[in-house]
């Protein structure tokens, strides 16, 4: 069955995909379907393409005082407030490329190497790299499966915190899950960090993207102690999909954790951002909610057709369906394949997916399926990857499988 929503003006063919010069599309051969990277098939917010031709128009690239707009931290303060209740303190904004430069720093100014960093995993990779490149130790607090999804396990991190545990990193919404923290897990890791003395880092990248019935509840807003140990990093840059744009922000609960931070990381060494990533950023943030609830009526679809079909076609994969993000996570363990899931995937089904390995220890059966493209894109995905389970379920001979589709042309 095809999903039941019609073709938005923002999903991109997969020529208009392949006539881009991005990493997701670049990365495989072009018989490959590319559904790993958190980039989406769509073109973007008209606000934001109409800020960037306007300032690649005046040819603008001196330095970037940005007056005449609101500023990056004005811009984020009023959205904090409109779609969450929280109000930050726009004077204790620094912006930044990108969040994982914001997670680097935070390690190196808060903790020694040798010192523990809470995280739950399965998470996104760069994450497990930046403890390993700074020598700081995972202190893992798997998530728990619940059997209908997966949730904090507060008991299992209070017993593993030592007191060398200096930071403690929160990604809600969860990268690869899906799950929306709700306010009582939140409250939980937030209580623990205040007792153990912990600095919390609270990574909200995917805040933009809830489905219906869930709300985002900001770290920074459960309890003044909490707030004032807290580092929110975020950035327009998932939702409004435009990473590659590089802007994105820290802030700091408190003057004096923005001081200790400073410490060992001067604002000049974090760099400036560039002017086209702000003046994007700060369009979305103002002016691009009509194309992100376009976007979110495309990716309800697609969450559902994902969960429909992996349930009809793909019995075995272990599956719970995102309360926010593009991303499914699903375990194949039970499908007892050849080799690795991704590896299986790509090779049979010649689509790209994200190995489960690289997410934490446990999650070697897993691979990570992006669902964030058109409707056309995601069914052929799905197909090849069940035709690819079926042929070697039939005791395919190891060759390749194509779907009996034909090339989609949407
Ligand atoms: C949870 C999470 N944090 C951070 C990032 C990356 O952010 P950046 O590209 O700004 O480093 C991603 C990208 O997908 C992500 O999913």
């Amino acid at each position: 069955m095809e999903s039941t929503t019609s073709v938005q003006p923002f999903e991109l063919s997969v020529e208009a995909c392949r006539a881009r010069r991005g990493t997701k599309w670049n990365k495989y051969p072009s018989d490959v379907l590319p559904a790993w990277v958190a980039d989406m098939d769509f073109s973007v917010a008209e606000p934001i393409q109409e800020a960037i031709e306007r300032l690649v128009n005046l040819g603008d690239y001196g330095y970037g005082a940005r007056l005449g707009e609101v500023s990056l931290e004005t811009a984020f303060a009023e959205r904090m407030e409109r779609r969450f209740g929280w109000s930050p303190d726009p004077e204790q904004v620094q912006p930044v490329s990108e969040l994982i430069q914001a997670l680097f720093s935070v390690l190196l100014a808060f903790s020694e190497p040798g010192d523990g960093v809470v995280m739950q995993t399965p998470i996104y990779p760069p994450f497990l790299v930046a403890l390993a490149q700074t020598e700081r130790r995972l202190v893992d607090n798997p998530l728990a499966d619940e059997g209908s999804r997966f949730v904090l396990d507060a008991a299992d991190l209070r017993r593993k915190v030592d007191d060398r545990t200096r930071i403690l990193v929160v990604c809600n919404p969860h990268n690869p899950s899906g799950r929306v923290l709700e306010r009582e897990e939140l409250l939980a890791l937030g209580e623990l960090a205040v007792e153990r003395d912990m600095v919390i880092v609270a990574d909200e990248i995917h805040a933009d993207l809830l489905y219906s019935g869930r709300r985002h509840v900001v770290m920074a807003t459960l309890s003044p102690e909490i707030a004032s140990r807290t580092i929110t990093i975020t950035s327009a840059t998932k939702g409004f999909n435009i990473p590659g744009l590089r802007c994105a922000l820290m802030h700091f609960g408190s003057p004096e954790l923005r001081e200790r931070f400073r410490r060992t990381i001067p604002d000049r060494l974090l760099g400036q951002v560039n002017v086209i990533g702000i003046d994007a950023t700060v369009a979305a943030w103002r002016h691009g909610q009509p194309w992100l609830d376009r976007v979110m009526t495309r990716l309800s679809a697609n969450r559902e057709r994902v969960a429909e079909f992996v349930a009809a076609e793909l019995p075995g994969v272990r599956h719970y369906q995102p309360e926010a993000t593009y991303l499914a996570w699903l375990d194949c363990g039970a499908l007892d394949l050849p080799s690795s899931p991704a590896e299986f995937f790509l090779e049979q089904a010649r689509v790209g997916l994200n190995d489960g390995a690289d997410f934490g220890p446990a999650s070697q059966s897993c691979v990570r399926l992006n669902f964030g493209t058109s409707g056309a894109i995601l069914e052929e995905v799905l197909e090849r990857m069940a035709a690819a389970v079926r042929a070697s379920r039939a005791g395919g001979n190891g060759t390749r499988q194509s779907s009996s589709r034909p090339p989609i042309r949407s």
